[in-house]
């Protein structure tokens, strides 16, 4: 059994908690975190923890994508024996000829279809929809119900909010964020927030 921590002590994080605890292949130590939100569950320690005990793998439980990009890439530099596991929920498919990073975490019922790729720590919450060939960048959160089309292209820490859907072959940017229950028809620009139907013609009401 692998010794596992999850970095983040959030919502994000105790519901990964959850997953692994079903998982026959880990051994859950608990939470690690840095930044302390309003909601955090109790910690071990910081990241200096790893340090001073035997940990043998890390997961990631922080959800917000530029965060979740900064600290992975820190404490992958900074513990690079420490490994960062695919997990899978049982209950999600994943396709045969799907690519999964280091760190990637795919939940349940979650499902990534055909030539998918999907880069590292990024996260496919509940009940989500990946199609064919589409492309996920590191360290994104696709939120619960959100679907996304054959051929779309996300960059590198996007959020996609629930239950929004992303058409076939639109490019969204680095850091860009889709609202909750928009429908993307057109290019997202980086670091750009979208919500709304069409998503693209409600550009202007948020940064
Ligand atoms: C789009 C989003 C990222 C914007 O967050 P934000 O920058 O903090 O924006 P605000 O909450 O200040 O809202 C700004 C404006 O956009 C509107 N707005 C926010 N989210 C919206 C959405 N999803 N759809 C339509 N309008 C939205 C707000 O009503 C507000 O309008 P107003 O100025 O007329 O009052 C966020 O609201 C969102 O949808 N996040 C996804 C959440 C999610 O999926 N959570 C899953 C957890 S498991």
């Amino acid at each position: 059994m692998k010794k596992i921590a999850i970095i983040g002590a959030g919502g994000n994080a105790r519901e990964l908690a959850d997953m692994l605890r079903a998982l026959p292949e880990f051994q859950l130590l608990g939470f690690l975190t840095n930044m302390h939100g309003k909601y955090d569950s109790p910690v071990l320690g910081d990241f200096s923890w790893p340090s001073a005990h035997e940990v043998d793998a890390f997961a990631m439980g922080i959800g917000d994508p530029i965060s979740k990009f900064r600290v992975g890439q820190e404490l992958a530099m900074r513990y690079p024996h420490v490994e960062w596991p695919v997990i899978v929920h049982p209950s999600a498919h994943v396709g045969s000829t799907v690519k999964l990073a280091r760190g990637v975490v795919i939940c349940i019922r979650a499902i990534a279809t055909t030539d998918v790729e999907i880069g590292e720590f990024s996260q496919l919450n509940y009940g989500c929809t990946v199609g064919h060939e589409a492309t996920v960048g590191a360290a994104c959160l696709i939120n619960p119900g959100a679907n996304i089309s054959g051929g779309v292209e996300l960059g590198r820490s996007v959020m996609v909010g629930t239950g929004s859907q992303i058409l076939q072959y639109v490019r969204v940017g680095d850091e860009a964020r889709i609202g909750a229950g928009a429908v993307v028809t057109k290019d997202v620009p980086p670091a750009t927030t979208v919500v709304g139907v069409p998503a693209a013609s409600q550009l202007a009401k948020v940064r």
